[in-house]
């Protein structure tokens, strides 16, 4: 039921976004009678658990708001010079859903979260540095691999320029020192390698079923509104990112993961590392698209040969026995080198992260 999955959504940002915690109560509490929020989410009563509608709501009013017009509910909103009073929080959205009703039902039936979060680049570097190291191991080279990066569901590709990004790392640079986009990755524990080598994408690629382009206003107002509205440090980030991707542009083809990869991965190729990454895409891919994926992954392993290697790196949210629900872990699979690691752990938009190494099974 909706308003359950509501529930589940104000859950996981509980801690972190209390602005969209109270939002997502409220209107779950609102569907359950019957209000505005039934009418907005009409034809999403069905949707998947892992679409989470509740997401797709809070963005709609978030891009509402971000657009100017709903200025009594913008005082809430940080990320437009407001401060949130969660007492009066409700009261002043109800008002903007009955006025813009249609429109927010459009935004949330036809959109998919689209969460492209530039903080996955900082476990996706020190993966990609930990790979390419191993695989040169494995081929018994001394330079390691340059990469040819293959992302699937890349959003607007934010992350398609993790060497691009000043990362530091105790005091110390990593990545583009000379970057205008700055991170601090704030990890526990190193990656397995050393991370200031410098790290070469001789190609970059991604796909998506519904790529955004961020090279326009429209591009950007829509990744924005994703973010959660009470974290200014993600939206300034996501604001950095965007800069930067105008700067090297990458362009997202459209495309299912597995038609696409099943495109690029057609021929091995020599001297360089090819890696598969995705990040928090496998539940909102339907059960056909991730069984094709895997049979094109496995096909394409198998013709991996030491000096035209195949790796997987991915950061998805993984059911474990010790974390009640999820743990979000990044994982690396290399062949034919059979290396299966999972790498670490962290938050869901990357930062923080605990580089910690154990066989993935
Ligand atoms: C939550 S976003 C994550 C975006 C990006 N990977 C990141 O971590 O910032 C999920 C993305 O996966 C895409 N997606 C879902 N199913 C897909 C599929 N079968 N093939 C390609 N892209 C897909 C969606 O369109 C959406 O852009």
């Amino acid at each position: 039921m909706l308003a359950e999955l509501f529930l589940d959504a104000s859950r996981a940002c509980r801690v972190h976004s209390p602005l969209t915690h109270t939002l997502l109560v409220s209107a779950a509490d609102d569907l359950t009678r019957g209000g505005v929020t039934a009418r907005v989410m009409a034809g999403a009563q069905c949707d998947r658990h892992g679409t989470v509608p509740g997401l797709r709501f809070a963005g709609a009013l978030h891009r509402l708001v971000l657009e100017g017009r709903a200025p009594a509910l913008a005082r809430h909103y940080p990320t437009v010079g407001g401060e949130p009073d969660l007492g009066r929080l409700w009261d002043d959205a109800l008002p903007v859903l009955e006025e813009h009703a249609d429109e927010l039902r459009f935004l949330v039936t036809s959109t998919v979260v689209q969460t492209n979060e530039p903080g996955r680049s900082a476990p996706l570097f020190g993966g990609l540095q930990t790979a390419t190291h191993l695989a040169a191991a494995e081929a018994g080279r001394r330079a390691t691999f340059p990469v040819r990066l293959l992302e699937v569901g890349a959003s607007g590709g934010l992350n398609l320029r993790p060497h691009r990004i000043a990362y530091v790392v105790d005091g110390v640079a990593a990545g583009d020192p000379g970057s205008p986009f700055e991170l601090d990755p704030k990890w526990t524990g190193r990656p397995p390698v050393d991370v200031r080598h410098p790290l070469r994408l001789v190609r970059r690629a991604g796909c998506d079923l519904d790529p955004v382009d961020v090279t326009t206003e429209d591009g950007r107002l829509h990744l924005s509104s994703f973010v959660w509205a009470d974290q200014l440090h993600r939206f300034r980030r996501l604001q950095a990112a965007i800069d930067l991707a105008r700067l090297d542009p990458v362009p997202v083809q459209r495309a299912t993961g597995p038609e696409w990869l099943a495109d690029q991965l057609a021929q091995p190729e020599r001297d360089v590392l090819t890696v598969v990454w995705h990040s928090v895409v496998w539940q909102y891919a339907s059960p056909a698209d991730r069984a094709m994926g895997r049979a094109i992954l496995a096909d394409a392993a198998a013709r991996a040969t030491p000096q035209a290697p195949l790796a997987l790196l991915v950061y998805e949210p993984r059911r474990t026995h010790r974390t009640d629900p999820y743990e979000f872990q990044l994982l690396l699979k290399l062949w034919p080198a059979g290396v299966s690691l999972r790498l670490g752990s962290g938050a869901g938009h990357g930062i923080p992260f605990t580089w910690d190494t154990a066989p993935w099974t």
